[in-house]
């Protein structure tokens, strides 16, 4: 008789959205009257920009016909998106990243899901807490964690390093030694961000105690201040001890059409095995690769054209985020990120936990967000806001929470 793999039924029963689906749906059908704002999920609401339909329309025309016709891709992607991502995204600004050690993927999740299966299952596990579920949730999957505790809510055999406003959001080291840290800047859900300085200290951390950070760097688009770091490999050192992921979602609006990318360095070896070689034998082996029709429409984000539209739907994005935050601040609410992430995240008022402060928002506003408990139990006590939306939505939402 087969059997199933137990790990699975570690997993808390619902996952967040779909309690959120839930509380939203009994609402609306008991005021049906009642028309309801989501500042919740972190999807992009922007129609793909005009340089990177362009590029669809011809790459589909190219499939057309015998002698442009593309059938599987080259394992790591096409090179002519390698290439440019290694110039643009890390060489332009002084990382020293080749086009082979690019992996083109269909997404950071994917690939943030996907990348422990190279790793021994004896690694202990580091996340910040709150923290993007997908990090420890394949993990547990893959039977690296012991149980799930519902009253700490936290799986046992797992790191936790708590990111609250005490802390500006940035964890400090943790006291247990770990081998695997997961870390992403600008952060989701707290919108939190770490200067380069700080970054550093990880990456000296990490190469001093044989640890590997797993980088996501999903949301640097949307960094604002220079300063601040868009690549772990802006830090010295990090090619001996970081992977990077990132994702054409949240800059370019692809969270439909799916693409992203790995950077595992050369230079990072454990055991005396390079991982880019075991990533890339992974690759070969489980995946056949974005579409070529989708790679190309991720080239045309690299064209001057494609850059300019991106960018400025990024800005229409943080012109949300920037309002969320400034109205919200002045009504009094206490509010973090927003500055160089698309993610608004605050302290419940009157001490309501996030889940109260979801059901006061939807009964007395009609607006939803996610409750920052769904994150970690650190999340506690907070609230995210998201800025994917219109900003007419988005405006007649903070209005509506502001006469609250
Ligand atoms: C931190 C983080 N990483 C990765 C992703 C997913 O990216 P992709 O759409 O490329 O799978 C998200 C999506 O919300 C995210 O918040």
């Amino acid at each position: 008789m087969f059997t199933i793999n137990k790990n699975y039924l570690k997993l808390p029963g619902s996952y967040l959205f779909s309690d959120i689906a839930r509380r939203i749906a009994a609402y609306q059908n008991a005021n049906p009257e009642k028309e309801i704002l989501r500042l919740g999920i972190g999807d992009v609401t922007q129609p793909l920009a005009p340089a990177i339909i362009e590029a669809l329309h011809g790459a589909v025309e190219e499939m057309a016909h015998a002698e442009t016709f593309h059938g599987y891709a080259p394992d790591r992607g096409y090179g002519f998106l390698r290439e440019v991502i290694a110039k643009m995204d890390y060489q332009d600004r002084g990382c020293d990243i080749e086009p082979d050690e690019i992996f083109i993927s269909d997404g950071a999740k994917c690939d943030s899901g996907n990348i422990q299966e190279i790793l021994g299952m004896e690694n202990k596990i580091a996340v910040c807490d709150p923290v993007y579920p997908v990090y420890v949730d394949t993990n547990v999957m893959a039977g690296r964690t012991g149980l799930y505790d519902q009253k700490t809510q936290s799986f046992d055999g797992v790191i936790y390093m708590p990111c609250t406003a005490e802390n500006d959001f940035v964890p400090e080291f943790p006291k247990e030694k770990p081998d695997v840290i997961y870390l992403c800047f600008p952060n989701n859900p707290t919108g939190g961000t770490i200067t380069k300085p700080q970054l550093q200290e990880w990456v000296d951390y990490a190469n001093k105690n044989g640890v590997l950070i797993i980088y996501d760097a999903a949301y640097e688009a949307y960094i604002t201040e220079e300063e601040l770091p868009h690549s772990i490999y802006e830090c010295e050192g990090a090619e001996t001890c970081a992977i990077e992921l990132r994702s054409f979602s949240k800059n370019a609006g692809f969270t439909g059409v799916r693409l992203g990318f790995a950077v595992v360095p050369k230079k990072l070896k454990a055991e005396g095995v390079s991982l880019n070689d075991l990533w890339a034998r992974r690759h070969g082996t489980k995946y056949n690769g974005a579409p070529y029709i989708v790679q190309k429409a991720g080239a045309a984000v690299y064209t001057e054209e494609g850059q300019a539209q991106v960018k400025e739907q990024v800005a229409y994005y943080m012109r949300n985020a920037h309002m969320i935050y400034h109205d919200l601040k002045a009504a009094g609410y206490s509010v973090y990120g927003g500055v160089n992430a698309p993610y608004v995240w605050l302290k419940t008022p009157g001490n309501q936990t996030s889940w109260e402060f979801f059901d006061t928002l939807l009964n007395q506003a009609n607006v939803v967000g996610t409750p920052g408990s769904g994150f970690g139990a650190h999340g506690e006590g907070y609230f995210r806001l998201s800025a994917f939306g219109t900003y007419e939505n988005t405006k007649k939402a903070i209005e509506r929470i502001i006469k609250m």
